[in-house]
């Protein structure tokens, strides 16, 4: 019998004949986006960072602000943190402010001010982890690596018709890249993941490379549980994440006083969630109190 299980000596990517299918059908309707018209690595970390929880189209006009306001790192990592949060505000999740202010200080003092160009160096900045490192090297370089967000993890797990483990996603997105197509092929696999095998109510019949899949929308969805493959969001309305976005946006105004504080965040009623949640916004480094008023950082 010899021979090693090609199954277990190679990992297994998306068969060129699907990924060719796929990378034609991409070239045709990729989304005019305005991150997709630039190749500049401060601006696709940017955009990939505000992406990551945030909706495309709420990201468009702020990621272009942004930069308007912060076009390279230096003028980031010199700003105050809370010119970068107030910035932020209105995109959830804004601690991503924060890694952001410290990742451009990082760029000023290890690279001279410049996004690196190597994965290593890119992993080592703060709050950037392998999807954004990979992302600014596939869509400012056009690197022939995979990247896997929650869109791309969906995908290939739905493709393979199983659950996969962390590093068999990255070896499948790795390995299925069509060489000197790394760009247009990674767009391609977000848009798929984001109009076609969106996470609920996927269209599979308009899916060009339904024939190959294992899935094709039938029985338990692999993609459930699968690495890389996130959940729902939690319920914003009544969350704590509404009550601290509440007071980062109102500090992005100005300061507020200490007695204010339940008020502007909601909670009237509840002074000491307030003042807990609002405890937390300072570890966080989204906040400061001198105990008279709140302020940003
Ligand atoms: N989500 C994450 N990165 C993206 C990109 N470059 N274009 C569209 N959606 C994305």
């Amino acid at each position: 019998m010899g021979g090693a299980d090609p199954k277990l000596a190679e990992p297994a990517g998306m068969p060129a004949t699907a990924a060719e299918v796929l990378l034609a059908w991409g070239e045709l309707r990729l989304r005019d986006l305005p991150w997709r018209a630039v190749r500049d690595r401060w601006q696709i970390l940017v955009a990939e960072v505000m992406l990551q929880q945030t909706q495309v189209a709420r990201v468009v006009d702020r990621w272009t602000r942004f930069l308007d306001r912060f076009p390279d790192p230096t003028s980031c990592a010199a700003a105050p943190i809370g010119a970068v949060v107030a910035e932020w505000s209105g995109l959830g999740y804004n601690r991503r402010a924060v890694y952001l202010h410290r990742t451009a200080t990082a760029i000023v003092e290890r690279h001279e001010g410049v996004v690196p160009g190597r994965l290593h160096d890119l992993l080592e900045l703060p709050g950037i982890g392998p999807y954004t490192a990979r992302a600014v090297l596939v869509f400012a370089d056009g690197a022939d690596v995979g990247i896997v967000d929650t869109n791309v993890a969906r995908v290939l797990a739905r493709w393979s018709g199983r659950r996969l483990r962390a590093n068999e996603v990255q070896a499948m997105a790795d390995a299925s890249v069509p060489l000197g197509s790394g760009w247009t092929w990674n767009q391609t696999l977000l848009d798929l993941g984001a109009v076609v095998c969106r996470a609920r109510n996927p269209a599979c019949t308009d899916c060009p490379i339904r024939e190959g899949c294992s899935w094709r929308g039938r029985g338990e969805d692999p993609a459930g549980g699968s690495a890389g493959v996130t959940g729902r969001q939690a319920r914003f309305e009544g969350s704590d994440r509404q009550g601290r976005g509440r007071l980062v946006a109102t500090l992005a105004e100005g300061p507020v006083d200490v007695d204010r504080l339940p008020l502007v965040m909601g909670w009237s009623d509840d002074p000491g969630r307030a003042h807990r949640v609002a405890a937390a916004l300072v570890a966080d480094g989204l906040a400061v109190t001198d105990g008279r008023y709140w302020l940003l950082p």
